[in-house]
């Protein structure tokens, strides 16, 4: 689908890119050419998927860092520069979650995730905006976020609903401010994508996870491929006017809504389609 050199002379960075999503993403950059910048707060995970990343082809660094951390996040910047002489583009992908009723919710817990996800993408975007900024340099920006940020947010995730909330408000925000300036800002609204981080918190038992993909119209979970692709695109210069976009990939999970939706959980979909028959029949 894409030619190998698709990414070629990008420098970017995946915050939280040694594990899940990012690392996957990481892999897709790599070998359509780009040199890959890490960071997350585990040292032993950045360097085994440093390992990893290299066998893709590419220039890679790993960076432990606390995206929480204005300064550390700054002078992680100044490093990567310093390594790779530029940065292109930034991928805010570091989040943490936990499911909780809201009222057990500790202010401690609520924000330590509003700290991780939005004031750590703040952190990385402020940096990497200023620098671009400075240097007259173009750039790309991709925030991960969720599809429940954009909709009804969503019960027993309130930290992560509102705090993805506030990434799409600054996707867009800055997407029209920093237009000028040349920096796009796109993000993805993955559905479910099995990985260690988000399954082992997401999903208490094996028959919760049953009852969840009955929701899914494509009746099957994300292959992280599919989403490193869509981000590979969104980061390359093939999307070249695509901005304060929210591409939604779920396989139509958030459609399920619909107010008709469900009907067809109450009765096969052969039996339904008689039903109508008689209904039409009938009017
Ligand atoms: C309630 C919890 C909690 C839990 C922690 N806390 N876990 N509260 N339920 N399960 C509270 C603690 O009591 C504490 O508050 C505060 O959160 C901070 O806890 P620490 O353990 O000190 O925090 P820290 O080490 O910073 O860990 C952050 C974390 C952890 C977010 C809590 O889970 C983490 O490191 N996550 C990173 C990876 C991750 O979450 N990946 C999943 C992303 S999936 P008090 O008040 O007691 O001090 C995702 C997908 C969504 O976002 C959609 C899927 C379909
Ligand atoms: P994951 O593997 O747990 O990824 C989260 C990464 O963020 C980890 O590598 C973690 O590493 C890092 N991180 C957490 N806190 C950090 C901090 N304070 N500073 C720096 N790095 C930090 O989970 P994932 O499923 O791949 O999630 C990736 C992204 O996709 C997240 O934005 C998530 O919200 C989004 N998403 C995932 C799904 C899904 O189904 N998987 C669905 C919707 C959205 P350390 O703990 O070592 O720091």
């Amino acid at each position: 689908m894409f030619k190998e050199d698709t990414l070629k002379n990008e420098v970017i960075l995946i915050t939280g890119g040694g594990s899940g999503l990012g690392l996957s993403m990481a892999k897709k950059f790599a070998e359509l050419g780009a040199d890959i910048a890490i960071c997350g707060r585990t040292e032993k995970k950045l360097k085994d998927a440093t390992e990893v990343l290299k066998e893709h082809g590419a220039k890679v660094r790993y960076y432990a860092c606390d995206v929480r951390e204005y300064e550390a996040v700054g002078e992680m910047f100044e490093a990567i520069i310093k390594d790779f002489g530029k940065i292109t583009g930034l991928v805010n992908n570091a989040a943490g979650n936990f499911l909780s009723a809201s009222e057990d919710l500790s202010p401690g817990g609520f924000k330590a995730i509003v700290d991780i996800v939005l004031h750590g993408s703040f952190n990385c975007t402020h940096h990497f905006g200023n620098h671009l900024i400075k240097q007259k340099e173009k750039g790309n920006i991709l925030n991960i976020v969720t599809t429940y940020a954009e909709d009804a947010g969503s019960a027993f995730v309130l930290p992560s609903a509102c705090s993805k909330a506030g990434v799409l408000a600054m996707t867009r925000s800055l997407a029209y401010e920093w237009g000028t300036y040349g920096i796009r800002v796109n993000a993805i609204a993955p559905g479910p994508f099995p990985t260690e981080g988000a399954w082992t918190r997401l999903f208490p038992t094996k028959k919760f996870e049953k009852k969840y993909i009955e929701r899914i119209p494509a009746a099957r979970y994300g292959e992280r491929e599919e989403l490193a692709n869509l981000a590979a695109f969104l980061m390359s210069d093939m999307a070249p006017y695509i901005t304060g976009e929210t591409v939604t990939i779920d396989g139509g999970e958030k459609l399920s809504g619909g107010q008709f939706n469900f009907i067809d959980s109450v009765m096969s979909r052969g039996k339904l389609k008689m039903a109508f028959k008689m209904l039409k029949m009938k009017g």
